[in-house]
């Protein structure tokens, strides 16, 4: 009779776990596929963010039950690894759970499901890591069908994030600390465009220094543009007051290096004191102050700069020669307030500047362009395979034949990843308003006939259609990552009651 309470109660909690789980993912749902429509989060402030990004519904909702953020947290770490495919993972994280919940439902241990689920994914993700499909240049038309998809079939987006990807380069895409989507940055009233250079949301310190300079030779200060500070102490004894004064006297000395290094700007940690500020007017330099850390970094990488202290004006005008930065131009936009620095003589980079019409699509606009820049990124490393569902239907099929040759209640789990591996295209059927039941039966069916991975549907037509040549495809990184992530949680949660029964039979 106890033993069977246990059970009762382990069975709600999972229940319970379930609800909570599917709540998460019912919020995000209704957004996935090229059908899937907007979501407006609004607070209590009258703030408004439209937007169809998973992880950006995810964040900005209340959640308080723990395995509803646990599931969260999928969509944020895949935001973070892979920057695309949030609500995927979420779907897939949440169909894992339920059909592994119904599993144990049946009877079947948890543990065996558990166990099941785990040796599922590492299938998938193997066949998964087996086709994708590696790009064979930077000119690959498949990049660009990457971009458009993952942007949401803004054509002008994707063709901007091409541009800025091929001078970037493959080598530096490549490069395991550098996120290509962290050049994308949008601005209300601004044209689409590609800057070969640095792009600060920054004004010169005063109006009347230039506003644009051609042959640009720059310094780049991490401390203040000002004397070395006396303490008010020290000022009072004599011995502290000469020292002002020769510090003073210094500091005039070195504003006059400026002029003899030929420097027409300068980017500043800090702040300018009125007597800098004078002079550099005075010598048509332009001053940036209150630079950020990453601005003065992609500054100083871009320029060839080297970073200096206030201390280090003292070198002579030779030493300070090797700490130039050079650009062809300097540019201060009045209107959308931001300066470009271009054409630098250290690394090349890129900005990518998204235009949007007004505040409420800036946002969102800024962050299909990230989306699109990371796909792109994760093609580049790890290549492709065909979208709009149809590698998971392939998946699925796979990995129920692979199950047949299972024995042990293993199979159960296994079972669980098949079924779930369902989910992102039956939504996206939904989503295009056919029968997702239908569908996914039309799919796996044509699928098993033509003996081809990419066939998925129209989703205009509810026609089969083969994803490949439609020029839908999807990173491989992002849906191995999605899979990866989704199995580890839904795993975690359904161990979630594994561990109230253990405390209960020890009470
Ligand atoms: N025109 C299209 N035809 C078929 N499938 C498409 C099309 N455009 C996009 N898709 C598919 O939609 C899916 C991605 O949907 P969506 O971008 O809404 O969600 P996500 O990438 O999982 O998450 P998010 O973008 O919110 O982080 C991919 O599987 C992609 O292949
Ligand atoms: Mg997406």
């Amino acid at each position: 009779m106890g033993e069977n309470k246990t059970g009762e109660e382990r069975l709600s909690t999972l229940l319970h776990n379930v609800n909570a789980v599917q709540a998460v993912a019912s919020s995000v749902e209704g957004t996935i596929g090229p059908k899937g429509l907007d979501t407006m989060l609004v607070d209590e402030n009258g703030n408004v963010i439209i937007t169809n990004d998973g992880v950006t519904i995810l964040e900005e909702m209340e959640v308080k039950h723990p395995a509803a953020r646990m599931v969260i947290n999928i969509a944020r770490a895949q935001q973070d690894k892979v920057g695309d495919g949030t609500t995927t993972a979420t779907l897939l994280a949440a169909a894992l759970v339920s059909e592994g919940a119904s599993q144990v439902s049946r009877g079947v241990p948890v543990a065996k499901v558990i166990s099941g689920i785990r040796q599922g994914i590492t299938k998938a993700v193997g066949i998964l890591e087996k086709t994708a499909v590696r790009i064979t240049s930077m000119d690959d038309e498949k990049l660009y069908h990457i971009s458009l998809i993952a942007g949401r079939e803004h054509e002008d987006i994707a063709h901007l994030i091409m541009e800025g990807a091929k001078l970037i380069g493959e080598a530096k895409m490549l490069e395991n600390d550098f996120r290509f989507s962290d050049l994308v940055t949008a601005k209300e009233g601004a044209d689409n465009e590609v800057i070969h250079g640095v792009l600060m949301n920054q004004r010169p310190l005063s109006k009347e220094m230039p506003e644009q300079i051609e042959d640009v030779k720059l310094l780049v200060l991490g401390d203040a543009l000002a004397p070395e500070e006396v303490d008010d102490e020290a000022l009072g004894t004599e011995r502290g007051f000469q020292r002002y004064l020769d510090l003073k006297e210094g500091y005039t000395c070195n504003l006059q290096k400026l002029v003899a290094l030929g420097i027409n700007t300068v980017v500043v940690e800090k702040s300018c004191d009125s007597i800098a500020e004078e002079f550099c007017i005075d010598n048509g330099i332009m001053v940036l102050h209150r630079v950020s850390k990453a601005d003065r970094q992609r500054v100083a990488d871009h320029t060839g700069a080297r970073t200096l202290k206030r201390t280090g004006l003292n070198k002579s005008v030779d030493e300070l020669t090797r700490y130039i930065g050079r650009a062809k131009r300097v540019e201060f936009e009045e209107t959308l307030g931001q300066v470009r620095i271009m054409h630098g003589a250290g690394k090349p980079t890129a900005t990518m500047l998204i235009g949007a019409s007004t505040e409420e699509v800036v946002g969102e606009r800024e962050r299909i362009a990230k989306d699109a820049a990371s796909a792109m990124q994760a093609c580049i490393r790890a290549g492709y395979l065909p979208g709009g569902g149809s590698i998971e239907i392939y998946l699925s099929h796979q990995i129920e034949q692979w199950r047949t040759s299972l024995k042990g209640m293993e199979g159960f789990g296994v079972e669980a990843v098949a079924n779930a591996l369902r989910k992102p295209l039956s939504q996206m059927v939904q989503n295009a308003g056919f029968n997702p039941l239908e569908k996914v039966e039309m799919v796996k069916a044509a699928q098993v006939e033509s003996g081809t991975n990419s066939v998925g549907m129209d989703f205009d037509t509810g026609r089969c259609a083969d994803m490949l040549q439609a020029g839908v495809v999807d990173p491989a990184l992002v849906k191995i990552h999605a899979l990866k992530t989704a199995g580890e949680v839904s795993q975690a949660i359904l161990r979630i009651h594994t561990i109230i029964r253990m405390k209960s039979e020890e009470e």
